[in-house]
């Protein structure tokens, strides 16, 4: 049986991290999707959020097709390392998408450190170029600013981001107190 690890921010997932999902799970047993907590960005969804909307969206179907659905798992990467974390599950690799030779760049010395580590190798899947222009970032940018992100997100997603962005533009026309 193989196991691998697609890690990630997911804020939000996207669909060309749900069609890495898939392709890794048409490669490999077992797909474990591990969202991480990330002190270093203020996230436009909690931990919690991310996790809940990529179960969503594997379990609708949504993105993930329904064939392989059953073999990923989502979860929260537990604090500590990445490395540590696919030694205890046995993982064969860490698998991550890449887009541009930037992404490789980035990912590069990363996989190199998680082998390093714990002798964890990365499989770097390149991107669909459908997704090519497809990032969390981006798609939050793109929203925020009322463009439509129809279909670069699932649709769990997309009400979210709805939701979440009126939220915060309600919050921003809110008269000052006093
Ligand atoms: O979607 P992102 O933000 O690019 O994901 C980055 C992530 C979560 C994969 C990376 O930060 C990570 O592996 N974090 C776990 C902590 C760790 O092991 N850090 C050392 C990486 S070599």
């Amino acid at each position: 049986m193989t196991l691998v690890l697609c890690p990630g921010s997911f804020d939000p997932v996207t669909a060309g991290h749900l069609d890495l999902v898939t392709r890794a799970a048409a490669l490999f047993d077992e797909v474990v999707v591990a969202v991480a907590e990330n002190p270093a960005k203020a996230g436009l969804f909690t931990l919690e959020e991310r996790v809940a909307l990529l179960r969503a969206a594997v379990d609708h179907g949504d993105g993930v097709a329904r064939a392989v659905s059953a073999r990923v798992r989502v979860e929260a990467l537990p604090t500590g390392l990445l490395a540590d974390h696919a030694a205890r599950l046995g993982a064969v690799a860490v698998v991550k998408g890449v887009r541009t030779a930037a992404d490789v760049e980035h990912e590069t010395p990363m996989a190199l450190m998680n082998r390093h580590l714990r002798g964890v190798d990365t499989v770097l899947l390149a991107a669909d170029p459908r997704w090519a222009h497809v990032s969390s970032s981006l798609v939050k940018e793109v929203a925020g600013l009322g463009g439509d992100v129809r279909g670069l997100v699932p649709d769990v997603v997309l009400a979210a981001l709805g939701e979440r962005l009126g939220e915060r533009m309600a919050g921003r026309r809110e008269p000052a107190a006093g």
